[in-house]
């Protein structure tokens, strides 16, 4: 029988990683090697080799000692996803078995906890899955995240309505102190991937996977300090169905102003004397208080206390995104 291991495939970039050269001499070692491994899968343009094959040849040749052990976990879990549009499921299901035992999970994700612990090997993997995504627009950049978190100045409850993988929630338990984590998301991969992340990490952490606008997961709930980093120029946020929602207290944000939405449904969730600290972009801070498609003064009232935010903080640069964002702090007095 074959192990999963012995069915992984690796690509010709792959392969050239994992020997630690480039692309071209991968090229070169299949026209000049009459014994070099035979494509199992892929295409003429973009083949597939087993990768036992591969790993056993680049060493007779004395091209590899050992294939490092993250590369190994992270082809296994390629092999098991099958396709890479799987790739986060596969990677939360090996979390789900690390979080119940690491003796569950596949070889060499198990390898690699042994050698990090469950945790580490789990953020190495995740990492890796993040580097490869087309859309790194959707994690808050580290640095950002810090800053952001920094600026809560050590709360204890911490709502991010907007989560994706669990980053601005994790610097606010790292930097800040913060030890209830709750964190919402529309999409469930993500959300699955920051709920293993905390049970990892053993945070004391909710999170649930539904649209905070339109099915707030927290009705009532209230945060020392609520972190977001919410979708931009969402068009199709929610404007018609909520027009009466007790949440906008400053009136309603205008349809074409989704961020002022994120803005109030965060001061509905802050404690009396809690802090917001949200990633805007900076067109928010340049309009003109009056915004087609809004009632008249509707962004001024929309905005609230904003307009006298605490602090603000141009951001560094964004991966995949020439949009520049600001950092606001605003709190519920
Ligand atoms: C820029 S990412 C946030 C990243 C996250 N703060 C982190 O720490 O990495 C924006 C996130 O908003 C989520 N999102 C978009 N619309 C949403 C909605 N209506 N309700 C909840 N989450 C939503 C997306 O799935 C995405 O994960």
């Amino acid at each position: 029988m074959c192990s999963v291991r012995d069915e992984t495939t690796v690509s010709a970039a792959d392969i050239a990683r994992l020997a630690a050269v480039g692309r071209t001499a991968v090229s070169n070692w299949r026209r000049r090697y009459a014994d070099f491994p035979q494509p199992v899968g892929g295409t003429p343009a973009s083949p597939l080799f087993a990768l036992a094959e591969v790993e056993a040849w680049l060493r007779s040749q004395g091209k590899l000692l050992e294939v490092p052990l993250v590369e190994r976990a992270w082809q296994e879990l390629r092999a098991r996803a099958g396709d890479d549009l799987q790739l986060a499921a596969a990677l939360a299901d090996a979390g789900d078995l690390l979080v119940k035992s690491q003796d569950s999970a596949p070889a060499a994700v198990r390898e690699l906890a042994v050698a990090l612990g469950a945790a580490d090997a789990f953020e190495v993997l995740l990492r890796r899955f993040q580097e490869g995504q087309a859309r790194r627009a959707a994690v808050t950049p580290p640095e950002i995240a810090e800053l952001m978190a920094a600026l809560t100045g050590g709360a204890q409850t911490v709502l991010d309505p907007a989560c994706g993988t669990g980053e601005l929630l994790l610097a606010a338990r790292d930097h800040g102190g913060a030890c209830r984590l709750l964190g919402q998301d529309a999409a469930a991969d993500p959300a699955r991937l920051a709920g293993i992340r905390f049970q990892l990490g053993g945070s004391d952490a909710t999170v649930r996977t539904d649209d905070s606008l339109r099915r707030d997961a927290f009705p009532g709930v209230l945060a020392d300090t609520v972190l977001c980093d919410p979708p931009f120029h969402e068009r199709g946020w929610g404007h018609e169905e909520l027009t009466a929602d007790p949440r906008w207290i400053y009136g309603l944000p205008p349809r074409l102003e989704p961020e002022l939405a994120w803005v109030q449904h965060g001061l509905a969730h802050l404690a009396p004397g809690g802090l917001a600290v949200m990633l805007m972009p900076a067109a928010a801070a340049a309009r003109p208080p009056s915004t087609p498609g809004g009632s008249s003064g509707s962004r001024k009232r929309a905005t609230g206390p904003m307009g006298a935010g605490a602090a603000s903080a141009r951001s560094a640069s964004r991966p995949r995104s020439r949009m520049p964002r600001n950092a606001a702090a605003t709190s519920r007095l």
